[in-house]
């Protein structure tokens, strides 16, 4: 088992990883639940048909019980209407201030699972188990929390770390190959913005971790998680270093606000903008022309990404409203190596309409 330690100035906790991990849950978390309160499992029906029979044999075999907890599936049921509802599940089935949730699923049950914990009588305890590559190595650590409001994406939420972040690689097997290829961009944004060699294996290990074999992903995940895990712990409420994390994010998010949530991904969204963040590097004399070309490369290797057509001017005027862009100047994160990123905030809003543009012509 690899543990990875998360320090932060509200909650230490240990991220665990091993194959198989869900089977043997229940021990793994024996010493952190105390033993008089209840469990609750908060899943969605993907996951549910899955892996939730996985999660509840382990407590059974423990000899504890849990109840399980199902919410829609998908981004649409990140909402406040969908976190009351499921407040008032809890109260039905019992559940009081000593009870913990285990938030079983992808990046959404995860954001509503924690969201939800760190109100729920005032705060109680929520252990991870993200299902998707992308939960998997960002979303479950670091204690951001959230649902949507129709003016815009995570508006609302709190900040709470986990007791604990299971992560078990075994699970991806089930994932659709759309979702796990853009959790492997997210990865990929690991290895630009401090670690070469996450970049260096997804180089040379394309065709194994597209394969999803045990041992490679399994060392993918570990390097990811080491480097949020890192940042994280220095950076909890995103003051400074934490903005690293952005890196493809910038326009990426804009991309996804465009294109209304249903063209891309996030992680292909992200794949969009890592290519446009290198091409800006480049443009500014930041990105040498080898590391820029390293990362479209990679990026295109992982793809094929949805084609995008978006106006430039538009994409610009969304990140000069971006709840993260302070006083309407948008910061970027830009390579200045494999491993090494600046955040640049003198970007000159024509470049980023260019880049934009340009992003919209790759492949034809
Ligand atoms: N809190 C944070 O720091 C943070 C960071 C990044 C993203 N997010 C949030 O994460 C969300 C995206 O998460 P996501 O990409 O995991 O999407 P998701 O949770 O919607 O999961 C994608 C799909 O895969 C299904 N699924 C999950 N695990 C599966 C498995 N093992 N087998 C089969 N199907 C499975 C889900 O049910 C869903 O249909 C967004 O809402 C985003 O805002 C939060
Ligand atoms: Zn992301």
């Amino acid at each position: 088992m690899i543990r990875i330690p998360v320090q932060t100035p509200s909650q230490s906790y240990e991220v665990l990883i091993e194959r198989g991990l869900l089977r043997t849950a229940a021990t793994a978390l024996r010493d952190l639940i105390p033993g008089n309160g209840r469990s609750f499992v908060l899943t969605a029906p993907p996951v549910q048909k899955r892996w939730a029979g996985v999660l509840h044999k382990s407590f059974a075999k423990d000899g504890r019980k849990v109840d399980v907890i199902v919410m829609p599936d998908g981004e649409r049921s990140k909402t406040l209407a969908e976190l009351e509802k499921l407040a008032g599940k809890l109260v039905n089935l019992g559940a009081d201030r000593r009870s913990v949730l285990l938030a079983l699923g992808g990046g959404v049950v995860g954001d509503v699972g924690a969201f939800l914990a760190s109100v729920f009588m005032r705060g109680i305890p929520v252990v991870q188990i993200p299902t998707t590559l992308l939960a998997q190595v960002d979303s479950a650590i670091g204690g951001k929390t959230g649902v949507n409001l129709k003016a815009g994406k995570n508006l609302l939420g709190t900040f709470h770390q986990p007791l604990a972040v299971l992560v078990d690689p075994e699970v991806l097997s089930t994932l659709p190959e759309r979702e796990y290829r853009s959790g492997l961009f997210e990865a990929m944004k690991y290895g630009v913005i401090r670690n070469p060699a996450i970049f260096s294996l997804m180089e040379s290990q394309r065709d194994a971790l597209l394969r999803r074999n045990g041992a490679v992903l399994e060392q993918l995940i570990a390097d990811c998680i080491r480097v949020k895990a890192d940042v994280v712990s220095r950076d909890e409420r995103e003051s400074g270093e934490r903005r690293i994390l952005n890196f493809g994010h910038t326009i990426g998010h804009a991309l996804e606000a465009e294109t209304n949530y249903r063209r891309l991904l996030h992680g292909e969204a992200v794949g969009w903008g890592m290519i446009a963040a290198s091409l800006i590097g480049a443009e500014m004399g930041v990105t040498g022309p080898a590391t820029t070309e390293r990362i479209i490369a990679l990026v295109q290797r992982y793809g094929p990404l949805p084609k995008i057509k978006v106006d430039g001017k538009r994409i610009m005027k969304r990140l000069a409203s971006d709840k993260k862009t302070v006083g309407g100047v948008p910061h970027f994160i830009l390579p200045t190596a494999i491993g090494e990123v600046e955040v640049v905030n003198k970007v000159p809003p024509r470049l980023v309409v260019e880049m934009v543009r340009k992003i919209g012509a790759f492949g034809s």
